[in-house]
C-alpha cells in the first residue's frame, strides 16, 4: 500500500510522534556534517498551483541533501495548466518520480490525484489543510518546551487550512485547541466535530488565549482570498496577537506563524520580532520535519 500524506490524520500516532524525532535527529545531522543521503538518484515532483517561498525552498532543499532529486512543476509550463486530467497526470508522473508533492485550491483535486499515484503523495497546502506545516511547528515546540501533550494552544483568527491543521494536530499529539475565530470564518464543522473535545471554539480572543502555553495565528485571507481582503480586515478586528493579547497566555508562552505574516494586521510587530516568538526556527524546520516525512513515506521506518 502507497502510504500519502493528505492531512495529519492519514499518520498512525505512534508515526506522527516518530517524525517529529527523526526531524530533531536529522537536524542534528546536518549540523555536524553526517551525511545522509538516503534517497540518491531519487526524484519528486512538486507541482505549485499557488506561490511558495518555504514549502518549495525546503523540500527541493531535503531532497537535494538526501542525495535525489526534485522537480518544480508549474502549471504555466505543463500540460496540468492546459486541462490534462488530473488522473492522467497522476499516472504518468508516478511512473517516473519517487514521490509528489502538490500546493493547489481544491483538496479533492489531491485526493484524486492520490488515487492514481503508485507513489506517495504529499499535500503541500489546500485550501483545506496544510498538514507540513504543523511537523514543523509541532517539532519547533519540542524543541524549545518539550513534548506538547496536554498544553493549551491558542489559534487566534480565521478557521482557514492552518487552523484545520491544527484541529487535526490537537487530535494527533494529544493538546488541547483553543479556537478564538470571528462570527462567519470559523472552522468546518465537520473537521471540528471530529475532534471531539480535544478542540474548543469562541468568539474570544482573550478566552482563548488565556493560559496558553502557544499562541498562533495567520493570514486573515489566504491565497485565493485577495479580494476578500478590505472585508475581512473589517471583520477581523480585534483578532490581532499583540503584546495585550500574548499577556494573557503563560509568561514563557510561545508565538508561531506559518509566515508569510502581515505585520499589523494579524499581528503585531511587537510580538513577531519579539522574545517569545519562534517564527524563524518553525520556518527552518520545514526543512527537517518534511525530511523526516520523505524518509517515512518513502523508506518507512
Ligand atoms: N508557510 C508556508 O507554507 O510558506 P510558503 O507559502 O512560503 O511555502
Ligand atoms: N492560510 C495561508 C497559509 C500560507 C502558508 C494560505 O493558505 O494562504
Amino acid at each position: 500500500m502507497v502510504k500519502h500524506f493528505l492531512t495529519l490524520m492519514d499518520l498512525e500516532k505512534n508515526d506522527a510522534r516518530a517524525i517529529i524525532r527523526r526531524a530533531i535527529e536529522l537536524k542534528a545531522m546536518l549540523r555536524d556534517g553526517i551525511p545522509h543521503e538516503i534517497m540518491k538518484h531519487k526524484t519528486m515532483a512538486m507541482i505549485f498551483d499557488k506561490s511558495s517561498t518555504r514549502t518549495r525552498v525546503s523540500f527541493e532543499t531535503a531532497m537535494v541533501q538526501f542525495g535525489g532529486h526534485a522537480i518544480f512543476l508549474s502549471p504555466r509550463d505543463t500540460q496540468l495548466g492546459r486541462g490534462e486530467p488530473i488522473e492522467d497526470s497522476a499516472r504518468v508522473l508516478s511512473r517516473m518520480v519517487d514521490l509528489v508533492m502538490i500546493r493547489t485550491f481544491e483538496h479533492e483535486k489531491i485526493e484524486k490525484f492520490a488515487a492514481n499515484s503508485r507513489v506517495p503523495v504529499i499535500n503541500a497546502l489546500t485550501d483545506m489543510y496544510h498538514p507540513c506545516q504543523l511537523l514543523a511547528d509541532v517539532q519547533t515546540y519540542v524543541e524549545h518546551r518539550g513534548s506538547i501533550e496536554g498544553r493549551k494552544v491558542a489559534w487566534i483568527g480565521d478557521g482557514n487550512n492552518m487552523c484545520h491543521s491544527y484541529i487535526n494536530a490537537a487530535r494527533q499529539y494529544d493538546f488541547k485547541l483553543h479556537i478564538a475565530a470571528p462570527a462567519g470564518y470559523e472552522p468546518d464543522q465537520q473537521v471540528l466535530a471530529e475532534a471531539g473535545d480535544c478542540v474548543s471554539l469562541s468568539h474570544d480572543p482573550k478566552q482563548a488565549a488565556e493560559q496558553a502555553d502557544l499562541v498562533v495565528t495567520d493570514v486573515w485571507a489566504s491565497m485565493g482570498q485577495e479580494e476578500e481582503q478590505r472585508e475581512r480586515e473589517k471583520s477581523f478586528k480585534g483578532f490581532q496577537v499583540d503584546a495585550r493579547l500574548m499577556a494573557c497566555a503563560k509568561p514563557d508562552a510561545l508565538f508561531m506563524h506559518c509566515l508569510p505574516a502581515h505585520r499589523g494586521e494579524e499581528v503585531a510587530a511587537e510580538v513577531i520580532d519579539g522574545p517569545q516568538s519562534v517564527v524563524w526556527d518553525e520556518a527552518e524546520n520545514r526543512l527537517h520535519s518534511q525530511k523526516a516525512l520523505l524518509e517515512f513515506l518513502h523508506n518507512g521506518y
